[in-house]
């Protein structure tokens, strides 16, 4: 069995952030958001892994994949349009071949075990299955229509009245009967060709959808929200996997600093990850932070904030669920007050008053 991951968005309600970085790369736990992705597809015992990406963004992950710590066997395909997810299957037809395969929509976090949801498939030989989460605000997802006995009826886009609470993940098991499907399909009044539709398709021709509901949390990174979110659970998961390893944490529970990082004068609270080379100088680090290596915090207090490598903050009362960018300069002349929540992307500047 093969993996398709999908990373070819434009991540349009990420920006400015995805002008200067693919969302996928967007380091979560000081790791980009897509690793955590490669971990579970290695961890559920697949090899073989094509990843779908744009034009633009292709050199940027190419840079990315050396720096990923296990052994990953990739393609990358190239999308030139992003026209829908179904579109980015049949590109990826001669990558495919006849083989049965994972489709890993490429912003998707979630907590279960990826290994059950592949196994159950191998085992049960069906053409497809879907996984699903009970949500509150179904209409942003494909949604789901189960009969009495948990037989999938119906899937359906988007839908503005959905009829159930049950959002499609997105995290697909598919035989190359999915190929055909696809074939048949139109695409929706988004122009996009969408794999919800080629899953209707298959139900219309009867044949069964197996499907899994998550037990855990699960995030479609599609929001700065969502990614902070993302970046909280990750940081927590980090922790608790050094903790199992019976590993101390000499900075304070629930702390991580990475080698050569000087900490003066500062007070952090974990759960926060530092990396390495970094400088913290009078300022309080609250919980849910990571900086990534190399940065300089100094008379600032931060919180629920992202913070990419090479960033300088001086001077700044407190930064609150922020994303900061590679090589930000952010400070204030006078001692700044308020709050202040950023986005910037990568070599922005900003002087606060
Ligand atoms: C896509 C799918 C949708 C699914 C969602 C999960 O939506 O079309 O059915 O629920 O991913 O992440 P999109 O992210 O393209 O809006």
């Amino acid at each position: 069995m093969k993996a398709l991951i999908l990373v070819g968005g434009l991540g349009t309600r990420l920006k400015p952030i995805t002008d200067s970085i693919p969302k996928h790369l967007i380091p979560l736990g000081n790791r980009p958001l897509i690793f955590y992705v490669f971990d579970k597809i290695i961890d559920s015992g697949i090899k073989d892994i094509g990843l779908v990406v744009s034009p633009n963004n292709k050199s940027f992950f190419q840079d990315s994949l050396d720096h990923y710590d296990k052994g990953l066997n990739i393609s990358i395909i190239i999308q030139e349009q992003p026209l829908g997810v179904a579109h980015a299957v049949s590109i990826a037809k001669d990558f495919l071949s006849d083989d049965s395969f994972l489709l890993y929509l490429g912003d998707n976090l979630f907590k279960d075990n990826l290994k059950v949801i592949v196994d159950d498939f191998k085992k049960g030989s069906p053409d497809a299955s879907i996984v699903l989460k009970k949500v509150e605000n179904p209409s942003s997802f494909g949604v789901a229509e189960r009969d009495k006995s948990g037989q999938i009826i119906k899937v359906m886009e988007k839908p503005p009245n959905p009829p159930t609470d049950l959002a499609v993940v997105g995290i697909y098991c598919f035989s190359p009967i999915i190929h055909k499907a696809i074939g048949e399909i139109k695409p929706s009044t988004r122009g996009e060709l969408e794999i919800t539709d080629a899953i209707q398709y298959l139900l219309d021709e009867n044949i069964v959808i197996l499907s899994t509901e998550l037990t855990g949390w699960w995030l479609d990174c599609g929001t700065f929200d969502d990614l902070l979110l993302g970046n909280q659970k990750v940081i927590k998961k980090i922790i608790l996997d050094l903790k199992n390893q019976n590993i101390q944490f000499p900075y304070g529970s629930e702390i991580i600093v990475g080698e050569n990082s000087k900490i003066i004068d500062s007070v952090i609270e974990g759960p926060a990850i530092i990396g390495e080379n970094c400088l913290l100088q009078n300022s309080i680090i609250e919980k849910n932070t990571s900086i990534q290596s190399n940065s300089i915090v100094i008379n600032s207090k931060l919180q629920n904030s992202i913070l990419m490598g090479n960033v300088k903050i001086k001077n700044i009362n407190l930064i609150s669920d922020s994303i900061i960018g590679n090589h930000c300069n952010i400070e204030s002349k006078k001692s700044h007050k308020g709050i202040s929540k950023l986005i910037l992307g990568n070599n922005s500047s900003k002087i606060l008053d």
